[in-house]
């Protein structure tokens, strides 16, 4: 069924693409019809309640089988729209490729540890879906230092970064220089439903912590690999 469970109808991925480059990031309003969201919300909120109230994730579209979040990772449409996005802002084919889909559940304390962790995600292109955004005070937004670095040609250069930036001492001066105002990334306010682009392996970023009892989950696409034929990250495991 066309429009189920997203509506990509008059995206323009030109324009998202660019957004991406300049903004730091693009976005698709009202992607998610609400009876859609609201099943993706029942399936959150009944994951979070069987992990007795804490951070819970899925990674990988089997983990999430029989529930929207595959449909949407299965979506023809979303993948021909990151297709034209990822052409127009990185000018080389697409090719084949399919999602990397993580469903995020951060709840109670355990997901309070996962605010400020700064990354760099391992694909091109991140699309983010909000599926359960806190209100009040601490609801947990994304920051971002779009277009940080560019994407590196060789993988032995991109994992430099990946240890450097692991490292307890390397996320506490972030952390701390973040919370200070000393740096100050972007921040998005997320809304349920759109969906939000980013080119993900460029921007460092990370998302603030939020209350306790309530939950944060977004449904994360991640896609294009630029190392998935390096023999040096085969060689050393982390493929
Ligand atoms: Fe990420």
């Amino acid at each position: 069924m066309t429009g189920w469970p997203i509506t990509l109808e008059g995206a323009n991925s030109e324009k998202i693409a660019a957004d991406m480059s300049s903004l730091g990031y693009g976005v698709i309003e009202n992607a998610v019809p609400p009876d859609a969201l609201m099943q993706l919300r029942a399936f959150v909120e009944s994951a979070v309640q069987a992990a007795g109230g804490e951070y819970v994730a899925f990674s990988g579209a089997d983990q999430v089988k029989g529930s929207l979040f595959w449909d949407i990772g299965k979506s023809p449409e979303f993948m021909a729209l990151c297709k034209d996005i990822y052409e127009r802002g990185v000018g080389k084919t697409f090719g084949t490729h399919e999602f990397y889909q993580v469903l995020r559940c951060l709840s109670g304390a355990t997901g309070d540890r996962h605010g400020y962790y700064f990354h760099y995600d391992s694909y091109v292109i991140t699309a983010l879906i909000p599926v359960i955004i806190p209100e009040g005070d601490k609801t947990g937004d994304l920051i971002m230092f779009p277009n940080s670095r560019p994407t590196w040609k060789y993988y032995a250069r991109n994992l430099v970064d990946k240890i450097l930036l692991e490292t307890a001492l390397s996320q506490k001066i972030l952390k701390y220089l973040t919370v200070r105002n000393m740096i100050k990334p972007l921040k998005v306010k997320l809304k349920p439903g759109n969906i939000y682009f980013f080119w993900g392996c460029r921007t460092l970023h990370a998302n603030e912590p939020c209350d306790h009892s309530a939950i944060r989950s977004t449904a994360l696409f991640h896609i294009v690999d630029p190392y998935e034929t390096s023999s040096l990250r085969k060689r050393l495991g982390r493929a």
